[in-house]
Formats: structure tokens, sequence, C-alpha cells
């Protein structure tokens, strides 16, 4: 009967927690304390896992989206223009593409500072002059710089997905988090939600309810030559590994040590073992 009665109360505190942890989940829903929203979407990228790659046909159009759209607003003031060669680009295409781009350049020999066309050295030029300048042109939030956007926001994995990674070695929850950034606007915030003026609603910006940035792309923004569909969720895919590429330009390299070293260990432990077989051969247990 004791028994039966513990039981008992323990189903109804448990029942008790449920309703109160909905009436929880109710009152979030208008007021979060818990960012970002909605997780974001694991995407598949070709460059996750050990063996991953980046493929470069994505990463020439995810170029063509950071410079005909994010640039207007964001940096990326680590990038060289040499480096594009690494998306397949010729020495002859780099430098024309470093070209069309203006330097602000000087002072020179009479101290003055000077513009001039881009060279492969040079880096990606800054849309604005300073980082007040950039806060100041977007609602008083300056659009962070993009070198390391990708690594530098990930959002946290949680359990028991962040066990599973450390086998799968998943590492793209920067760009898994900038592709659903991007295609999570035009959704209406839950009744209740205030969303402050000037601002955006998206539920998977991991710092509050909504950004200072406006969605940037639409259908048809930009024009690919290589036929892939011309939509919000494509170039979001594309501009994200793009970013990848420039926040970690030589991790096809990292990777590669990385399975070189495990399978000589495996060779090397391998002999290390028969080495001992002989060299104990003689003696006796
Ligand atoms: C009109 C200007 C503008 C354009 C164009 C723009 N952004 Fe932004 N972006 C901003 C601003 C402003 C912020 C800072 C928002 C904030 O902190 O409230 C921002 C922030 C971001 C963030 C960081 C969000 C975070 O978690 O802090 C990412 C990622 C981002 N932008 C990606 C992009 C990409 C990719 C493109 C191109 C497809 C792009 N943006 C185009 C203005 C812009």
């Amino acid at each position: 009967m004791k028994k039966i009665l513990t039981s008992l109360a323990l189903i109804g505190l448990v029942a008790a927690g449920g309703a109160a942890f909905a009436a929880e989940e109710a009152h979030n829903a208008a007021a979060p304390t818990h960012f970002p929203m909605e997780e974001p979407k694991e995407m598949g990228w070709s460059f996750t896992g050990p063996f991953g790659t980046y493929d470069k046909a994505q990463l020439q159009r995810g170029l063509k989206v950071y410079k005909e759209v994010c640039s207007a607003c964001h940096s990326m003031n680590l990038v060289a223009f040499r480096t594009l060669t690494d998306l397949g680009y010729s020495e002859a295409q780099v430098k024309s593409f470093a070209a069309s781009y203006t330097i602000h350049d000087g002072p020179n020999d009479a101290g003055e500072m000077f513009d001039r066309p881009g060279k492969p050295s040079d880096y990606f030029p800054a849309p604005f002059a300073n980082v007040e300048a950039a806060a100041a042109a977007n609602g008083g939030a300056a659009p962070p710089d993009m070198s390391l956007l990708a690594k530098a926001r990930g959002v946290e994995r949680g359990f028991p997905q962040f066990v599973f990674d450390i086998f799968t070695q998943y590492d793209a929850g920067g760009p898994d988090y900038i592709h659903s950034l991007l295609t999570g606007f035009d959704q209406t915030p839950p009744t209740g939600m205030v969303i402050p003026e000037g601002t955006h609603y998206n539920p998977h910006f991991m710092s509050g309810v909504s950004l200072k940035m406006a969605k940037p792309l639409s259908d048809g923004a930009v024009t690919y030559d290589d036929g892939s569909p011309q939509t919000v969720d494509q170039y979001a895919r594309d501009v994200s590994a793009f970013l990848m590429w420039a926040a970690e330009p030589h991790m096809e390299a990292r990777k590669k040590t990385g399975v070189n070293v495990l399978f000589f260990l495996l060779i090397f432990g391998g002999l290390v073992y028969l080495v001992k077989r002989k060299v104990w051969e003689g003696v006796a247990h």
C-alpha cells in the first residue's frame, strides 16, 4: 500500500513538473531567455569529417554572393586576393579580379593618399572607413568582419550531439548557423513577442530575438553561370561554405595530415609490436 502511495505521489510530482515546464515554455515563446530559439539545421557539407574537402565550384559561387551582396556591409580584412587561387582560379583570373577593386593606398612621395586598382597581394577592402562609420550606417550595430565569422559563430550543440561530434569530427557548426540565419528571416514572431524598432526577427539569431541586419538575400539576386539554382537557400549554402574556406583555407591539408599521422601510427604500432615479440622471443615466461 505504502509503495502504491509513493508511486502515485511520484507520478503526481512528474505531472506537476511537466505542467510547470509546459507553462514555462508557453511563457518563453513571448519572452525567450535562451538563444537561438531554433537550433541551426545540419546541412551535410562536403568539408565535414576527417576526409572532408571543399567543393571549388561552390566556393566560387559563394565568392560571387559575398562580392555582390555581403561585401556592401561586411569587411573581410584578413583574406588576400592571391589566396583565391585555392578556389580554382588561375593567377591571371585572380589578377583581373583584384584589379576590379579600388584600393586606398599611400602616402605617396608628396605625402598624399591615393586610389589605385587592386593587386593580388592586396586584401579585400572594407566597405566602411572604420567601425564607427559601419555602425552609424547600420542602425548602431557594425556588421562583423567576415574573415573568421564561420569559426566564431558555432552554436553549442548540447548533449548528446557533442558526444557524437567527437567521433564523427563534426566541425560545421559555423556554416550551419550562417545558413540557418540567412534562410531564417520571413517568419512571424510568436504572439506577444516584442521586436525592437529597426530590428528584424530571426529565430536562428544566437544573441536575441532579432538583429539589425535585414534579410540580405532574395531569389534571383545573384546570377550563377553554372546552372545552380538561384534561390536564397542555395546562395546561403554557397556563401556559408565560402566563409568556412575564408576562415580556414588550409583545412584540407590539416585533415589530410591527421589521417596520414593516424595511418603512420597504426603501421608503426604494428612494427613496434613485432620488434617486441622478436626481442623477448628467447626469454622464458
Ligand atoms: C545592409 C548591410 C548588410 C548586408 C548587405 C549584409 N549584412 Fe550581415 N550584418 C549586418 C549587420 C548590421 C549585422 C549586425 C547585426 C546585429 O548584431 O544586430 C550583420 C550580422 C551578420 C552576421 C552575424 C550574426 C551574429 O550571430 O552576430 C552574419 C553571419 C551575417 N551578417 C551574414 C551576412 C551574409 C552572409 C551576408 C551576405 C549574403 C550579409 N550578412 C549581408 C549588415 C549586413
